[in-house]
């Protein structure tokens, strides 16, 4: 095939592919390349051109320059239609929002023991932790309840071994700090707890509390009552009012269980605090000395108060949520709404 066969080939190829080529920068220059790039059908028919006689060149060149016109200006075409659409497949608009990342938040009862320990804070307390798997000795033993004493029962509990457990309660980090510190101690332990308890909307197989203790010469009841009626009103509302009602710990003598008046009815009764007009929210008393013999603190000479509150049930109380469950099952929908 002479060269004017193979340039009629090139030009019948290029108005067929000229069809096919989407609008979209990338396409139109892949095509001008393949036809008229340094390396494309046309400049190589130009190349052969140089090699021609004299008298073929005289026939050829003509309808090689214009196979080369009407190229470029098809291509042109495709440009400005490009230009008309103005918007390719590369198109960006910067000036949309940005797609922000999601964040996300502290769990409700996280939130509810932030605010508790920054209340206590205040007051001069200091934040203490402790392992979730205790041993006997500090779950149970340092805190007064010896082997086989019935106030075990309270608190149903998970063994892992002969004498390790799953803490029961955040009361032997008190036994830690007293271990560690000497007096004055005023520490508050937040932390999460275990019990094989029958799982309802009221009790579930962990949960978590808050711990405090304040150890000193001179520590009397009056001062715990006015520590938690400070937090209460605090947390509460300046309204609440506080009741005391004798109880029985093992860790503290004397010991009460503490209710505030209830700060959804204001005490008149409602289905929250079931009628009654107060709900419970904590445990508390004054150290027992069998503990303060346990790690080496005089109790001659100092005396302490310490509580313990939940605040699955106190979060439960503010938001009226009325089962514990849905705070462990990672709902999504459930948790942000807090
Ligand atoms: N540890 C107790 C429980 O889990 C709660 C408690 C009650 C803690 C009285 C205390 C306290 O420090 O004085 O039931």
């Amino acid at each position: 095939m002479n060269l004017l066969d193979r340039a009629e080939e090139v030009r019948f190829q290029f108005k067929k592919d000229l069809f096919k080529v989407k609008i979209d920068i990338q396409s139109v220059e892949n095509f001008r390349l393949r036809y008229l790039g340094k390396k494309g059908y046309i400049p190589a028919l130009f190349r052969e051109f140089t090699s021609l006689s004299v008298e073929d060149k005289h026939k050829c060149g003509k309808i090689l320059n214009q196979i080369k016109k009407e190229s470029e200006n098809s291509i042109d075409t495709l440009k400005q239609r490009l230009n008309s659409i103005g918007i390719d497949e590369d198109f960006f608009d910067y000036t949309l929002p940005g797609k922000l990342p999601r964040l996300g938040h502290l769990h409700p009862v996280t939130q509810t023991m932030n605010e508790i320990c920054s209340i206590f804070r205040e007051m001069g307390f200091g934040i203490e932790f402790g392992p979730e798997v205790e041993t006997d000795y500090y779950n149970f033993q340092a805190l007064n309840f010896p082997k086989n004493h019935p106030a075990r029962d309270m608190q149903d509990t998970f063994f892992i071994g002969d004498s390790i457990l799953l803490r029961t309660h955040t009361s032997p980090i008190q036994i830690r700090a007293m271990e560690k510190q000497k007096p004055p101690i005023r520490i508050l332990a937040p932390g999460r707890v275990y019990r094989n308890e029958a799982i309802s909307a009221r009790s579930f197989c962990t949960f978590h509390q808050v711990e405090g203790l304040y150890v000193d010469e001179n520590v009397t009841f009056c001062e715990l009552k006015g520590t938690l009626e400070i937090f209460a009103k605090r947390y509460f509302g300046k309204d609440v009012k506080l009741r005391f009602r004798p109880s029985y710990f093992p860790f503290t003598e004397p010991s009460a269980e503490v209710d505030i008046s209830c700060f959804i009815c204001g005490g008149s009764g409602c289905r929250v605090c079931k009628h009654t007009g107060w709900l419970e929210i904590l445990g508390c008393g004054m150290v027992d000395p069998n503990v303060f013999i346990s790690v080496g603190i005089d109790p001659e000479k100092y005396t302490g108060y310490a509580f313990g509150m939940g605040p699955d049930r106190i979060a439960m109380l503010k938001y009226g949520i009325d089962d514990i469950r849905l705070f462990f099952e990672g709902d999504i929908r459930f948790l942000n709404q807090f």
